[in-house]
């Protein structure tokens, strides 16, 4: 991709398996969210996922002896809710459909809880996620190119929760459309400003899908619209922010985009990170 100007070249979106190359979700089956440690542990439970191997994950192969535990702890519902939190009701069946970026169709389990499109994770009920199948997350990617090395870099948070690098994003509010949620995060996480306005609507959309994340479970997943903006000088000259971060982020900064770079960044976004560069 080479990035020439401030209308962001539209480029395919990919599914999941295509942005993973056919790759099972991994981090989904092996790691366990450290909220999802800690929330649980508070309940004096102790999390583990059963281990799936690769050839099993699909939810057509049949896995005789598939019998993870159950953690349905909803961070609405807990001591650790945050300000907005929402949870479904415990029964799923009471949900009537569900609108997954994914999956056309998201089929359930015999108790009517929605199945993970990517598959099995060893872990069932929601985790610490307050709705029952997808939820719907946004990620504002936003590109320059260093005024004096000339370096392509994007500006990156330090996520508190995992310490992982990150694209500034988060949880779509209900009614609100992806791109403003893009640009509300960036804003929160960064105090982002800027003197000549950053219109959103160039913003294109690189991945819209599943995101291959730590609180995933057999029933309740995150998604994401990830979205990306070229700036040209002119307009990243204006761009101002604070190097603490804040709301989830610990940290901001601009970024380069090196080889290594993907292999550092939180859930997928090194893999779109990747691919937007590939595209
Ligand atoms: C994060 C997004 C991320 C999504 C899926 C949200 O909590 O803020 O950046 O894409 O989860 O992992």
């Amino acid at each position: 991709m080479t990035p020439e100007h401030y209308h962001t070249p539209e480029i395919p979106t990919p599914n999941f398996a295509e942005l993973n190359g056919g790759h099972p979700h991994e981090v989904a089956r092996s790691i366990i969210n450290d909220k999802l440690i800690k929330i649980a542990d508070a309940y004096n439970i102790e999390v583990s996922r059963e281990r799936v191997p690769d050839a099993y994950v699909d939810w057509d192969v049949e896995l005789a002896y598939y019998r993870p535990q159950t953690i349905d702890l909803p961070r609405g519902n807990t001591s650790f809710r945050k300000e907005g939190d929402n949870p479904d009701p415990q029964d799923p069946k009471m949900i009537e459909g569900f609108i997954s970026l994914e999956a056309p169709h998201i089929y359930r389990d015999y108790n009517g809880a929605p199945l993970n499109p990517a598959g099995r994770t060893g872990l069932r009920g929601r985790g610490i996620l307050d709705k029952w199948g997808p939820t719907p997350a946004a990620d504002l990617i936003l590109l320059r190119n260093n005024p004096e090395t000339g370096v392509l870099e994007t500006l990156l948070i330090n996520r508190g929760d995992t310490g992982e690098l990150a694209f500034p994003g988060g949880k779509v509010d209900p009614g609100e459309d992806p791109r403003q949620t893009a640009f509300r995060e960036i804003i929160e996480e960064t105090g982002l400003t800027s003197d000549t306005e950053l219109d959103m609507s160039h913003a294109v959309t690189a991945y819209e899908g599943y995101v291959d994340d730590s609180r995933n479970t057999d029933n309740a997943w995150m998604e994401t619209t990830a979205m990306y903006l070229y700036l040209t000088p002119d307009v990243a000259a204006g761009v101002h922010f604070s190097e603490e971060g804040s709301s989830d982020a610990v940290a901001a900064a601009w970024t380069a985009i090196d080889q290594n770079l993907p292999n550092r960044m939180f859930a997928s976004h090194g893999k779109i990170l990747d691919y937007i560069l590939t595209a």
